[in-house]
């Protein structure tokens, strides 16, 4: 029997995820469910049979979504989801379901260079094993033990690709200002952003860094206003911010 996959919540990390399955399965049958899919007996019909049903709407819609899926869901179905903040102390409590992943992809994934984390509850040794299938298939992922670490990971790899379209960004904007065109500057960038990141398995960053600063030289001036400016000071400033957020998010 081919593996039945629902959906639910088909935006940007539902579509990515579905791509990413559909890309190393053509067995998995995959249900995106938007809010513009009114067909309630269908959703009613492929929930109930749903191998796996992953949620992925926004957190504040977690409520709404599993309400009108709880009386439907069979108790064979591991329920995965990815949303931020919501824990599965709570996801238990909105949904009574017993068999429960919680994940945290990153939108790597629909490149096919997703990081993941994952935690289980009320799995049987089989459906482990079938859960930890299903995820490689979505993405490079490691299980953890304590879920607050999802809280934390969340503000590094969940949320890490903003940061990086960010310095990307901000490099983009005072190449401009250097005088290069908006074409000329994107390119230097990506350029530069897929290389590093290429690069960046080769040694630890500080030996890293050194081979592109010259003493006395250009890197050298930039790195030390980026110092003088606390630039990781501002960093883990914005990593704590999101991580209490998640944690704000899965205390209700
Ligand atoms: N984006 C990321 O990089 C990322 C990474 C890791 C985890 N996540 C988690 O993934 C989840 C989804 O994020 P996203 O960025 O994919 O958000 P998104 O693009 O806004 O997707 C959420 C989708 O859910 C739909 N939706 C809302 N209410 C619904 C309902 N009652 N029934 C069915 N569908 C409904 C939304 O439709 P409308 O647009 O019409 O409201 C939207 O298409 C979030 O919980 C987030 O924490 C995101």
């Amino acid at each position: 029997m081919k593996t039945q996959v629902v959906i639910i919540g088909f935006g940007t990390m539902g579509k990515a995820i579905a791509k990413a399955i559909a890309k190393k399965d053509r067995q998995i049958v995959i249900f995106g469910i938007d809010k513009d899919k009114p067909n309630m007996k269908k959703i009613i019909q492929k929930v109930s049979e749903a191998d796996f049903i992953i949620l992925s709407v926004k957190p504040q819609d977690a409520k709404e979504v599993i309400m009108g899926i709880k009386n439907y869901l069979n108790k064979k179905t591991i329920l995965i989801s990815i949303m931020a903040g919501v824990s599965i102390k709570e996801l238990i409590r909105l949904s009574g379901h017993r068999k429960i992943v919680r994940m945290m992809p990153n939108l790597g994934l629909s490149v096919g260079q997703g990081i993941a984390v994952w935690k289980q509850t009320g799995l049987s040794s089989l459906e482990f094993k079938k859960a930890k299938n299903f995820i490689n298939k979505i993405s490079d992922n490691f299980e953890i033990k304590n879920e607050d670490t999802i809280n934390k990971v969340t503000a590094i790899s969940g949320s890490g690709p903003a940061y990086f379209f960010l310095l990307a960004d901000s490099l983009v904007k005072a190449s401009s200002k250097l005088g290069l065109n908006k074409n000329e500057s994107r390119k230097l960038v990506e350029k530069t952003l897929l290389s590093s990141a290429l690069l960046g398995n080769q040694g630890d960053y500080a030996s890293l860094i050194k081979k592109v600063a010259s003493k006395g030289g250009t890197t050298e001036s930039a790195l030390k206003v980026f110092q003088k400016e606390n630039f990781s000071g501002i960093i883990l400033k914005a990593v704590v911010a999101a991580y209490k957020r998640a944690q704000e998010l899965s205390n209700g």
